[in-house]
């Protein structure tokens, strides 16, 4: 059988109601042969489960609150932290490894703590040899060493329970962090806008961070509703 494009492949595998499987099916395929017998696709494994994963959400919508982060953002956000050779970064919220990435071009020996809880976001990262602590990060996961910086595009608004699970990754990084530790984060809204409209559950927020850099950032990955802002802060 002759390669297909990705459009192609999607509707003939599984129309756009369940991806998952498929989505790991191929993922695994990519990586173990380094190519797909029936996807023409030149490039890495993560970048053609991105691909896939981007032609699925024209139709269908995103799954679970996985909004991917643009590659120009994810490097925009990884080169504000200043990586080093002896930093451990953690990124909580790995997805389909956009931030990875961007860290690993810029260090690509540094030590990476990635945390995801969607089971079949976990195995494809397995398939490409990333382990990550497979758990819930706002469930109290116990991290293996000490980190000293954070790169993170938080699932926003309301998921799984949570009103705006943004401020309870807020609050979570603030639990692994210590006083002068980086993190670079994607907040929604305008520059400030997130930081004075915190509801009063969350305000506490403001007194553990201190913004070191902002600026406002296309993110078309993000909800249609949604303008963003890239946040280096320092923990205080
Ligand atoms: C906005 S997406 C980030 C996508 C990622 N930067 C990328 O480009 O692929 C948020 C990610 O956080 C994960 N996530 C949401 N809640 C989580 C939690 N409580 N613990 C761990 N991961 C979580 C989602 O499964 C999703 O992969």
């Amino acid at each position: 059988m002759s390669k297909q494009s990705i459009p192609t492949w999607l509707k003939r595998n599984n129309g756009f109601s369940g991806p998952y499987e498929k989505i790991v099916e191929a993922a695994l395929h990519h990586a173990q042969n380094g190519e797909h017998p029936h996807i023409a696709f030149e490039g890495t494994t993560l970048e053609m489960v991105t691909a896939i994963y981007i032609e699925h959400t024209k139709k269908a919508g995103a799954l679970d609150g996985l909004y991917l982060t643009w590659r120009h953002v994810a490097d925009k956000m990884a080169a504000s932290l200043k990586l080093q050779p002896k930093d451990v970064l953690l990124i909580p919220g790995f997805g389909l490894g956009a931030l990875y990435d961007a860290a690993r071009r810029i260090q690509p020996e540094m030590c990476i703590v990635s945390v995801e809880c969607q089971n079949w976001l976990v195995q494809i990262a397995e398939a490409v040899g990333i382990k990550l602590i497979k758990g819930d990060f706002l469930g109290g996961v116990s991290l293996p060493l000490p980190i000293n910086k954070v790169l993170c595009n938080p699932p926003m608004g309301r998921l799984w329970g949570y009103n705006k699970v943004e401020a309870d990754f807020l609050a979570s990084i603030a639990r692994h962090t210590v006083p002068g530790d980086l993190v670079a984060i994607l907040l929604p809204g305008e520059p400030g806008y997130w930081w004075e409209k915190l509801p009063n559950a969350h305000k506490p927020l403001r007194d553990l961070y201190r913004i070191e850099d902002e600026e406002l950032v296309p993110n078309p990955a993000a909800p249609k509703s949604i303008t963003c802002t890239r946040y280096l802060l320092e923990r205080r």
